[in-house]
């Protein structure tokens, strides 16, 4: 499978996702990634900043809100289109646009820093869009991204749990295999059943690849790391949440800033 074909499973998952993010049930991402991604990005005031695979503009719009003048693309037209009438609604000032993040549209060195969060491990042509990434950001600019966890975020696991029923250990295998891309079907957990009796599942592509593939993927492109977070819950998150008890067994995200280094003089 490629992008183009992997955008077109997006495009069909992004009306119920967007109803679905907007009642506020991606759990997963109001409470821990994004808040991690945030405290983890560097000052951005000011600065110019590309989010690539932007879905309906949530976080791009938290972006936005630090002072930063963001542009951001997605392959899915629909995911467009609601940002953009969200934009139309609001003029946070952001840019949309329609866009591969294996093919960017933009000049070399166009942004003072990229974004990206939980989509680059949905894009099978993953080195075209680090190399992209690379190109379109400036020299000493940064590149952060958040996605699943490729040591324990793949396959379909199995849990072993406590007395009280509560997920206590994962079982994982298969790490190494040479894994054929696959459809994972899923909703947000959170949403109540009557929101999603009428709803199909999302269908989303999987590509998983070791941690090393990744390492070694950035290695190439130019980029040095910077920093490295593998979000997990707090005690009073699990208080609060305890559906998260599984992000606190294994690490299911991982987020990474890469920095493009400075031009030699
Ligand atoms: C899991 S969603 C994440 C959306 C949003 N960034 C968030 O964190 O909620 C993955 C996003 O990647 C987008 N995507 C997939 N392939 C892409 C590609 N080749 N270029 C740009 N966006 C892509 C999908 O359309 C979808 O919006």
């Amino acid at each position: 499978m490629d992008h183009k074909k992997t955008g077109e499973y997006w495009d069909a998952n992004a009306e119920n996702w967007t109803k679905l993010v907007r009642l506020g049930y991606d759990k997963v991402r109001l409470h821990l990634t994004l808040p991690k991604f945030l405290e983890m990005l560097p000052e951005v005031h000011g600065m110019k900043g590309l989010d690539i695979g932007c879905g309906e503009g949530s976080n791009t719009r938290e972006f936005q809100k630090l002072g930063a003048n963001m542009t951001a693309i997605d392959i899915s037209k629909t995911f467009i289109r609601h940002a953009q009438e969200y934009e139309e609604k609001c003029k946070h000032g952001i840019i949309y646009r329609v866009a591969s993040a294996v093919d960017l549209p933009f000049k070399e060195n166009f942004f003072d820093f990229t974004v990206s969060t939980m989509a680059l491990m949905d894009i099978p042509e993953y080195q075209k869009v680090i190399n992209e990434a690379y190109r379109v950001t400036k020299p000493e600019g940064f590149f952060q991204f958040s996605m699943t966890h490729p040591c324990f975020n793949f396959g379909i696991p199995k849990f072993i749990k406590d007395e009280n029923g509560r997920r206590k250990s994962i079982i994982l295998s298969g790490y190494f295999d040479k894994k054929e891309d696959w459809i994972d079907e899923w909703i947000f957990g959170a949403a109540p059943k009557e929101v999603t009796e009428n709803m199909e599942q999302f269908k989303v592509p999987r590509f998983e690849y070791t941690l090393s593939q990744w390492l070694n993927a950035f290695a190439k492109s130019g980029f040095v790391l910077e920093e490295v977070c593998e979000p997990n819950p707090s005690d009073e998150l699990l208080e609060r949440e305890p559906s998260f008890w599984t992000e606190r067994i294994v690490a299911l995200f991982i987020i990474f800033r890469y920095r493009k280094l400075p031009l030699k003089k």
